[in-house]
């Protein structure tokens, strides 16, 4: 999704800018343009393609110390130069850089025409520089603030003066963005990535708040006017920084992270020697636990999966009801919100439009909503107020991988919680925290030691179609499975839960048909042996993951895929693991940009 940096200081911006694009490219993109102010004007340059195309063209620039810059992901018009941020007004002296969409853009750009404005774009932003300078009356503040109460939709912008090159002004409603407080200068980006380089002190703005920066701060008021006293954060030591560590992606290296990314989402959370597990962010007590009758997780894409898990994990061992929800279907169609009920939001970026729109619809119907989040300080932790980080560290790639893995073992961890207030004896406890304590070094028992997945990419790669299967635990992971290997390789393919595939998928099966059966050892197994004996019927080829030892699956399997022996409930930790490398190695075979995707965006800011 677009992102956006603006820095002054005392130092020249332009490099600043340059690299902070480079921090939000893993977003997704598909151009990107810088504005530098100085006292002759505002100089721009931008550029369709990657931030290198834009770093080659960006030469001989004035000496400035402010500029705005922006990575731009097409909504409204096509990806042209013209359409590229920033946007200027008629005499270009004031530059605008915008995240969202504005809603009303007909209807503005339709008065802004007949008073004389000529556009030079089909974007939605353009509207924004043209209707400032139509407030403007020498105080930029007030001319953003005038304009924007006109604006409807979503926007998070960054705006340059030409004629006050010593400040910008940041507002936002709906898409984010952070101020970065360093030492005689500042940072507003999109994505506190594009800040930790320069400083770990941040304030984040909030809907409907406006920010008035200079070199030596910001000073934050309401949209509608009034003083906001918002409180420094600190971006956590360890946020991470993006770097590859050695890696040719983002994808392996967060593949390859996992052991590491789950020690650190269960580090001082589960109580050995109690059979239990505390999650101090939720600030919940056993007596709040008894009084819950219900869990529902909210998410998206991947993150839908993992509360898929957790709902069943809840299901299983808690024996309470639980179900995970789309986050777009459920904030749209007037849910019922039960009083007992608690709700978990999950989201690697804290940022998602979507799961937003779920938890704002929860709390305004009195429900009580958690977040499970990623990103420190993100829209949805804040707007939650309690929940649970999950501690995967910066999440780069398109791909999610160790956010899954986290997400899960949070939820498995809160699972813990919730069945020790039920029918979970001391003892049993006692086998549930063993399992998840030694998660990792079943997830890295098992990377050191993948299998053939090199054989299934042979069997994959050209494939007019594949199949994913599971039951239970590892019907998620099927979806996972299925979801990870569209995104990287585009091979068409789908999840099923594998009892429902006679009803239907079965009939896509045909001589060589991939598919990839997800069977460790537990309560489904059996089960889904017939049904790799129905598909094979069909001339499918199975891939088959199953636990180590399990040599009746092994000889059914075309390729077989051993993973370390773990409770069911944990399975979805270890199982997910081929898929992840299947689906990477696929991308490698095919050639495929694996840490972008087409048409894909790491946060999806828009509804
Ligand atoms: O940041 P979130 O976890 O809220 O994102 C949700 C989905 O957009 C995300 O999981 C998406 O499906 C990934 N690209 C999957 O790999």
């Amino acid at each position: 999704m677009c992102g956006i940096i603006a820095y002054i200081g005392p130092e020249e911006a332009l490099p600043r800018l340059l690299e902070g694009l480079k921090r939000l490219e893993y977003r997704g993109y598909d151009s990107a343009g810088v504005a530098l102010v100085d006292e002759s004007g505002i100089w721009t340059r931008r550029e369709v393609g990657r931030v290198a195309g834009l770093v080659r063209k960006a030469v001989d620039p004035p000496h400035a110390t402010v500029g705005i810059a922006h990575t731009r992901w097409a909504t409204h018009g096509g990806v042209t130069l013209a359409n590229t941020h920033p946007h200027m007004d008629g005499p270009e002296r004031i530059a605008v850089v915008h995240n969202g969409i504005i809603e009303n853009m007909d209807a503005l750009k339709a008065q802004l025409e007949a008073e004389g404005v000529e556009f030079r774009s089909e974007t939605d932003t353009e509207v924004l520089p043209h209707l400032i300078r139509r407030h403007y009356k020498g105080d930029p503040l007030q001319a953003v603030r005038s304009a924007l109460a006109h604006v409807h939709g979503s926007y998070g912008i960054a705006v340059a003066f030409a004629e006050h090159p010593d400040l910008l002004i940041a507002a936002r409603f709906g898409s984010p963005l952070v101020i970065g407080l360093g030492d005689g200068e500042t940072v507003l980006a999109s994505d506190p990535q594009a800040i930790v380089a320069h400083t770990r002190r941040v304030l984040y703005l909030d809907d409907r708040e406006v920010a008035l920066i200079t070199a030596e701060g910001a000073s934050v008021q309401r949209l509608d006017g009034g003083e906001v006293d918002r409180d420094v954060s600190l971006i956590e030591a360890d946020y991470g920084v993006a770097d590859l560590a050695g890696h040719p992606h983002f994808m392996s290296k967060e593949i390859w992270e996992q052991p590491e990314s789950l020690r650190r989402c269960l580090r001082g959370r589960i109580q050995r020697e109690h059979g239990n597990a505390k999650l101090g962010g939720l600030n919940m007590s056993p007596r709040d636990l008894v009084n819950v009758r219900e869990v529902v997780t909210v998410g998206c894409g991947t993150a839908f999966h993992a509360g898929m898990v957790g709902s069943m994990a809840i299901e299983h061992l808690a024996r309470i009801p639980a179900r995970a929800e789309v986050a777009s279907e459920f904030r749209n169609r007037h849910p019922i919100i039960g009083p007992d009920t608690l709700y978990f939001a999950v989201s690697q970026s804290g940022e998602t439009a979507d799961t937003l729109g779920a938890i704002e619809e929860i709390q305004v119907k009195g429900g009580q909503v958690m977040g499970v989040v990623n990103v420190v300080g993100s829209t949805i932790a804040r707007t939650c107020g309690a929940g649970t980080y999950v501690y995967a560290g910066p999440e780069i790639a398109v791909a999610s991988t160790k956010a899954f893995t986290s997400q899960v073992t949070a939820m498995l961890v809160f699972t813990l919680m919730l069945a020790r207030t039920r029918n979970l004896s001391l003892a049993q406890g006692e086998g549930m925290a063993e399992a998840l304590l030694t998660a990792p070094d079943k997830v890295s028992e098992y990377l050191a030691d993948p299998g053939p997945i090199d054989a299934a990419v042979e069997l994959v790669k050209d494939a007019r179609y594949c199949l994913f299967m599971g039951r239970g635990f590892s019907y998620p992971v099927a979806l996972e499975g299925a979801l990870k290997l569209k995104e990287i390789t585009y091979v068409p393919c789908e999840a099923y839960p594998a009892g429902e595939m006679k009803h239907g998928p079965i009939a896509m099966l045909e001589k060589g048909t991939p598919v990839i059966v997800v069977a460790p050892r537990g309560s489904q197994r059996d089960k889904v042996i017939s049904n790799i004996k129905e598909v094979e019927a069909r001339g499918a080829k199975c891939i088959i993951i199953h636990t180590q030892g399990d040599e009746e699956l092994a000889r059914l399997a075309a390729v077989s895929i051993p993973v370390p022996d773990v409770r069911e409930f944990v399975s979805p930790l270890v199982t997910v693991l081929p898929l992840q490398l299947l689906a990477y190695k696929v991308g490698l075979a095919l050639g495929r940009d694996i840490d972008k995707p087409r048409n894909l965006a790491k946060s999806v800011t828009v509804e």
